[in-house]
């Protein structure tokens, strides 16, 4: 039915910060899809379970190390990558990291590492990737976002700005590259539990208060995603870019969220 549009292989696809998380979900569903697979990590060592995961099922893999905060990691990264299959048609823009404090606790520092490997993390590794992209004429670039890429959330200040550069980033790659044959999205996912916000989610009354919010009634579970990542990775989102897509249960559908069921404006919970 699908006429193979959904279908990845002889594809190479780059997922960046595969250790853990996100990442080795985004991996995993497009190595089900057909692609094989570029994994990173700022320590490759720890790829080495995930990669032969990967094998197990029948792909290929290569390991490199990859630090988005360093220019020059970027580019190695880049270089071997495309040396290791000759090619990457897939970029998923997915490393980055969180500094959860209120506003006015928020450190210089703390803004530094969160906006450099975010936000100009992902538009380096984008620009060091979509060079033999555009010289090939095919790409698809994924750039994850992030609910806070649409909304705003009290204590995710430079997070929610590095997010909200993603999504405005994304509409501005896309319209550079799009005349080469690349797309560019933006895959944003609302609230998953990972290695990232473990803590959190074992706060069960904040679980609780969360639950109640989204509309589907339930945080996200990472294999949630995989339609989305593969759909944006394949040629079924051939006429597709710039776009953000939102994979979040329905919490970013408005700021009535916040009100209770009978949803009355002015009736607070
Ligand atoms: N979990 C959620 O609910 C959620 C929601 C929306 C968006 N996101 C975003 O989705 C992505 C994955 O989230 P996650 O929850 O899976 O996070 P995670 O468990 O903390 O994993 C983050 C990954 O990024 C890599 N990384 C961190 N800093 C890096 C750097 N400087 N250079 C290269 N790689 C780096 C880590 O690899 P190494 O430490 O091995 O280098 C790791 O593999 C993140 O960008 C996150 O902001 C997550």
């Amino acid at each position: 039915m699908s006429d193979g549009l959904f279908d990845l292989t002889g594809r190479v696809a780059l997922v960046t910060g595969t250790s853990r998380g996100l990442g080795q979900y985004f991996a995993r569903a497009l190595a089900k899809a057909g692609a094989d697979l570029i994994l990173t990590s700022r320590k490759k060592e720890s790829l080495k379970e995930f990669a032969a995961e990967i094998e197990g099922m029948g792909r290929r893999q290569h390991c490199v190390d990859l630090d988005v905060r360093d220019e020059q990691s970027i580019r190695r990264m880049a270089a071997e990558a495309e040396q290791a299959f000759g090619k990457i048609d897939i970029l998923v823009n997915n490393a980055g990291c969180n500094v959860r404090k209120p506003a006015l606790e928020v450190t210089w520092d703390d803004w530094n590492t969160v906006l450099d490997t975010n936000l100009r993390g992902s538009f380096f590794v984008a620009q060091a990737v979509a060079r033999g992209m555009v010289e090939r004429g095919y790409g698809r670039i994924i750039n994850i976002g992030s609910v806070t890429s649409v909304a705003g959330y009290a204590g995710l200040g430079p997070y929610g700005a590095s997010r909200g550069g993603i999504r405005q980033l994304t509409m501005s790659l896309a319209d550079d590259w799009g005349r080469h044959g690349v797309t560019v999205n933006c895959l944003a996912p609302g609230w998953f539990q990972t290695a990232q916000n473990r803590v959190m989610y074992e706060d069960k009354e904040w679980v609780e208060y969360l639950t109640e919010r989204i509309p589907l009634k339930r945080p996200g579970r990472p294999d949630d995603l995989d339609g989305a990542v593969v759909f944006l990775a394949s040629e079924a989102s051939r006429y597709v870019t710039g776009q953000t897509m939102l994979v979040d249960g329905g919490i970013s559908t408005g700021a009535m969220r916040a009100l209770p069921r009978t949803g009355r404006p002015g009736e607070r919970a």
